[in-house]
């Protein structure tokens, strides 16, 4: 049977529990051949067998992603398995609480634009139609206020849109 992912593959890290186990049989369920990385290789194991028994093809990786040889190495035995790597699901990690903010920028008008391939530039022109571009000094501003914040304030997401975008 072919299903959305048949023909793909992906790279699951942290996949021996939690969510990374969690999506590796559900991209594996889609089609998709997956390759499982964590250090524990008795659960990559598991994990493995449960998926092939349900006819999905799949590869347990043991490796440790903070040394880069190991994280390395796990992408390129996964290449030379599958023949490819189409998706990345960097999943293995531990919740660190800390001061970290994300902050996204609408369109800037910056140099940017002379550098990215014109399809997208295209598709960006008419997503941006009526907006007006945001100057980097409006970014620049957002940083300097999230950074500046007293100690007891994490602002942890901020959109910046230009008035007048429909997103
Ligand atoms: N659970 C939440 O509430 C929550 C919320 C937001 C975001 N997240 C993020 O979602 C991701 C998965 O979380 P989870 O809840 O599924 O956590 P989890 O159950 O603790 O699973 C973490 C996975 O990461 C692997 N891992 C940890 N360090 C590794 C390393 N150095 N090299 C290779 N694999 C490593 C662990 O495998 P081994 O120990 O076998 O290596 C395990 O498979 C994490 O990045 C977490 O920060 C979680």
């Amino acid at each position: 049977m072919s299903t959305s992912l048949t023909g793909t593959t992906a790279l699951i890290t942290g996949a021996s529990g939690g969510i990374g186990a969690a999506t590796a049989l559900s991209l594996a369920a889609q089609g998709a051949s997956v390759a499982l990385v964590a250090r524990r290789k008795d659960r990559l194991d598991d994990l493995a067998a449960r998926i092939r028994a349900t006819g999905g093809t799949v590869l347990a990786i043991e490796a440790d992603i903070v040394d880069r040889l190991q994280a390395t190495a796990a992408v390129e035995q996964t290449i030379a398995a599958f023949g490819g790597l189409d998706t990345l699901v960097n999943n293995a990690g531990i919740m660190l609480l800390g001061r970290v903010s994300l902050i996204e920028p609408g369109p800037v008008a910056t140099e940017l634009f002379t550098h990215i391939r014109p399809e997208i530039l295209e598709a960006s022109r008419e997503a941006f139609a009526n907006a007006t571009l945001l100057h980097a000094e409006d970014i620049a501003d957002t940083i300097t206020y999230v950074v500046s914040r007293p100690a007891r304030v994490v602002m942890s997401e901020v959109l910046v849109r230009p008035d007048g975008s429909q997103w």
